[in-house]
């Protein structure tokens, strides 16, 4: 059976994702942060057999041990880790004014050293994967060479850091036939304002959809890493 495992599924891009993965017929693995949201309950109830939901909090080391253990309890095997869990709400300031450095701690930490927590943890899964794919949900905010931001240091820079965290895995997990992704998902619409966005562009499965096909298509393990959720290379 194909398996994969979503991190931060309980809304927006992370549960469009683990729904799009049910409908392919994989065993998802669906990292939830927040027990009282319904969507993945609903899932749940609809895939009894085929998801497992999983307490995972990426900031915690406890929680992402447990999680790969409650993994590591039904599979023998990953095909597919998504590292999508992340947070936005950037409250890091501005250079004119005050700037919040905890704030940007806790973007570092949840979207850059959260990601390289759920693969460490999960590495003897993956590695004994058919398909033996990596995926980080990066953003256009992380690349250095079209920024226009003036502001949101926190999220840009830890989406940066994601980027750099998903150069050195391709370079390192090449001998073990791992490939790596960075995928930028688009603008879209979710959770990621603290309330649902209808001004971002695109529908969250349709970016899940984009996403699945990139993968699909994925075989050359040299071809661009750091792309849109349309196949787009994007600069570093
Ligand atoms: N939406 C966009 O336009 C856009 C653009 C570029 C990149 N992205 C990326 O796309 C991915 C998915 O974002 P989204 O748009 O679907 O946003 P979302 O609706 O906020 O989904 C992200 C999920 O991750 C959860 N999460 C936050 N902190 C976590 C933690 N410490 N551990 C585990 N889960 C945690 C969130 O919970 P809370 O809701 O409680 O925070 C939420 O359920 C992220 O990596 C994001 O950076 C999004």
């Amino acid at each position: 059976m194909k398996t994969a495992y979503v991190t931060g599924a309980d809304r927006g891009l992370g549960e469009a994702l683990a729904r799009a993965l049910l409908s392919e017929d994989y065993h998802v693995f669906a990292g939830q942060y927040l027990p009282d949201w319904p969507q993945l309950t609903a899932l749940l109830n609809a895939h009894p057999d085929k998801l497992t939901v999983l307490p995972l909090d990426v900031t915690s080391d406890v929680s992402v041990a447990t999680a790969a253990e409650l993994v590591a309890a039904e599979t023998d095997h990953l095909d597919l880790l998504i590292n999508n869990a992340a947070l936005f709400q950037d409250r890091s300031g501005s250079v004119m004014d005050d700037l919040y450095f905890d704030d940007m701690l806790t973007l570092y930490d949840t979207n850059c050293l959260g990601p390289l927590r759920v693969t460490h943890s999960v590495m003897p899964l993956l590695r004994a994967g058919h398909r033996k794919l990596l995926v980080n949900i990066s953003s256009e905010a992380g690349s250095i060479g079209q920024c226009w931001r003036k502001k949101e240091y926190g999220y840009a820079m830890s989406k940066a850091a994601l980027n750099m965290q998903s150069a050195i895995l391709r370079n390192h997990l090449e001998e073990y036939g791992i490939q790596v992704m960075a995928i930028h998902p688009g603008y879209v619409r979710s959770y990621m304002l603290g309330h649902f966005n209808e001004d971002a562009t695109v529908d969250a499965d349709e970016s899940a959809r984009g996403i699945l096909e990139l993968i699909r298509l994925r075989t050359d393990s040299h071809a661009p890493l750091y792309l849109d959720y349309q196949g787009s290379a994007l600069p570093w």
